[in-house]
Order: C-alpha cells, then sequence, then structure tokens
C-alpha cells in the first residue's frame, strides 16, 4: 500500500448534533499535493483536525505512515506537519526560538542548518530575531509554516496557508510549497483560492456538507468536465436565435450581436462544423470567433451547486 494517509468511512458528529463528516474516504500518497476545496463550513478543517488527532473522530479510520491515529497517535503525529487556520503563536518570543522550540518538542536533536534553511526558504531569516508579537499578519503565517516543518515532517497540512496573505506573497509561499515537494514532502492544503489549486495541486478533492463529492487529478478533471464556450459574432445584429441554431442550444448573446454555443471538451464531435454550416444556411455572417475554457472555478462551482452532469 503506497497511501501516506488513509482515511476509511470517517465520520464525525459535533456534540449538538451537526454532522461535519458523513462517511469520509481518501487515499493520499506519498509525495502527492492534494487541494481541498469546498464552501465555508464543508468540513476541510474537521478532516484535517482529526487526521491531526487534534479532534476526536465519531467514526471511521485513520492512518499515517501506516500508523493508527487513534492507537499509534505519537508514531503518526510525528510524520505530521500542520499549519492550522486560526494563527496562534507565542507572542513575545523570538522567531528563530520558536521555530528551534518546535523541533525539540518533537524529540529531534538541534539542528541550526536546517533552522537557517527553514527560515531563509519562507524569507524569514532578517526577521530571525523579531518578536513574533511584531510582525505583520501574513509573516506571522510564515512563522506558523515554519513551526511546522521544524522537525521535518513527511505529511504536510495547511489549513487555508495564504488566506488573507498578498498576491506576491502568496506566489513565493506557493514557491515554497514546490520546492517541500520537490523534497518529497505530501501536501495537503484547503484553499477557496482556485487558482491556488489549479497551479500547485496534483489532485483536486471537492468537499461539501460533509461528503467528499471527488478527488480527481487536476488536469484530466479539468479535461473531463470542462466544457467549452464558442461565441461567433455576426456581422450585424439579430432579433432571435434562427430555429436550427436554437435546436442546438445556442444562445443570444451581447445584445444579439452574438451566438454562444456550448459544448463538452470531451466529446467526440464538438458540432461545430455543423453549426457553422447552420450559421451560413440561416444567411448569417461571421464578424469573428473565439472560444473560452471552463476553468476549475466553474466545475466547482456546478458541482457545490448539486449539477455534476
Ligand atoms: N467544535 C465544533 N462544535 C460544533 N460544530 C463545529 C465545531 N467545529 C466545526 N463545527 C461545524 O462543523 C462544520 C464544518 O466546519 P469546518 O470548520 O470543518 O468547515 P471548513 O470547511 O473548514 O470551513 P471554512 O472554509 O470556513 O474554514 C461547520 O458546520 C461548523 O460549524
Ligand atoms: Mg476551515
Amino acid at each position: 500500500m503506497s497511501s501516506i494517509v488513509s482515511v476509511q468511512g470517517l465520520t464525525k458528529v459535533f456534540p449538538g448534533g451537526l454532522k461535519a463528516l458523513k462517511g469520509v474516504d481518501l487515499e493520499i500518497e506519498e509525495g502527492e499535493v492534494l487541494a481541498l476545496l469546498g464552501p465555508n463550513g464543508a468540513g476541510k478543517t474537521t478532516l484535517i483536525s482529526i487526521i491531526c488527532g487534534l479532534t476526536t473522530m465519531s467514526g471511521g479510520r485513520v492512518t499515517v505512515g501506516g500508523h493508527e491515529i487513534t492507537r499509534d497517535f505519537r508514531a503518526a503525529r510525528e510524520l505530521i506537519g500542520l499549519v492550522p487556520q486560526e494563527l496562534h503563536v507565542e507572542g513575545f518570543e523570538k522567531v528563530i526560538n520558536t521555530v528551534r522550540f518546535t523541533r525539540g518538542l518533537f524529540g529531534k536533536k538541534p539542528d541550526d542548518a536546517l533552522i537557517e534553511q527553514i527560515l531563509m526558504d519562507l524569507a524569514l531569516w532578517d526577521k530571525r530575531n523579531e518578536k513574533i508579537i511584531e510582525l505583520s499578519g501574513g509573516m506571522k503565517r510564515r512563522v506558523m509554516i515554519a513551526k511546522a516543518l521544524a522537525h521535518e515532517p513527511r505529511v504536510l497540512f495547511l489549513d487555508e496557508p495564504t488566506a488573507g496573505v498578498d498576491v506576491e506573497l502568496r506566489q513565493s509561499m506557493w514557491q515554497v510549497m514546490r520546492g517541500l515537494k520537490d523534497r518529497g514532502v505530501t501536501i495537503i492544503l484547503t484553499t477557496h483560492y482556485i487558482e491556488e489549486a489549479e497551479a500547485m495541486a496534483d489532485r483536486v478533492g471537492v468537499i461539501n456538507h460533509g461528503e467528499l463529492l471527488l478527488v480527481e487529478e487536476t488536469g484530466p478533471l479539468m479535461t473531463r468536465m470542462g466544457r467549452k464556450t464558442l461565441t461567433v459574432d455576426l456581422s450585424a445584429p439579430i432579433d432571435a436565435v434562427p430555429g436550427p441554431l436554437a435546436a442546438r442550444g445556442v444562445e443570444l448573446g451581447n445584445g444579439g450581436t452574438s451566438l454562444v454555443y456550448t459544448y463538452d471538451t470531451a466529446a467526440e464531435q464538438t458540432g461545430i462544423t455543423d453549426l457553422l454550416s447552420d450559421i451560413r444556411e440561416a444567411g448569417l455572417h461571421l464578424a469573428d470567433l473565439h472560444t473560452r475554457q471552463s476553468s476549475l472555478e466553474d466545475i466547482f462551482v456546478d458541482l457545490v451547486n448539486g449539477s455534476t452532469r
């Protein structure tokens, strides 16, 4: 078995009766980057907290590196680095000390070269002697990542690592994640930024109302579920879509000056050739043609709205 994290039939019912996870199955391969997407309250943090042993499960089984999280917590936890969604750092401690200290908590020997490397990678080396309370929010988040990496975990959980982080810093954090991936670290991140999943993840999981709707490779998911729209600009506006074109599902766009046709990228026949001849037969003149591929965002919205096609 090559999964480093295995989640089987995981359920979580909170004391008030809320079912936050309704039987989640998930196998995570060593070395992959998995992005979990889902709206607020979907269950992402609950799932991560259970895998990391911070929240108890109601039912199911979770192993990390073959260690069952409930029976063999310490061995499992040692393999895990966690950057939680909520920032909580020891405000009056210096950056470098808090990172060193975290390594010590896991019983690892001091390794100043490693700590230096981590702080350099996260652009925190210049701030190493500053008190955490004096840092900006984005810097504090990077300190959290440094702490999570201090004991050299094999699996890193990042719960919304780039929430509230500016575009430039987000790019540099992606760079850090890529570097970790190159070193073989398995990364599970949650995000609301679709472009983050698109840029970073080997696989994407979509979670909603405590259910994992799908887990698929990012590229093939977008090809399989992706649609393209072809927009045909007309040389003169029309009032209504001619019958044969309407029968193909063509809609009027842009105040009657364009025809919009949506098709499946995975279909054998796109129907474009027939569409173009219908346009000609209807006596319409083309001014221009352009296509647009649906993004992961479109796919995500469709899934969460329940129209999985
Ligand atoms: N300690 C708790 N007690 C009761 N209900 C909880 C608790 N923690 C979370 N919940 C509920 O469980 C559900 C899932 O919450 P969770 O934090 O896992 O969502 P999330 O996907 O991480 O959302 P977000 O994107 O906002 O971070 C929500 O309905 C939430 O209100
Ligand atoms: Mg959350």
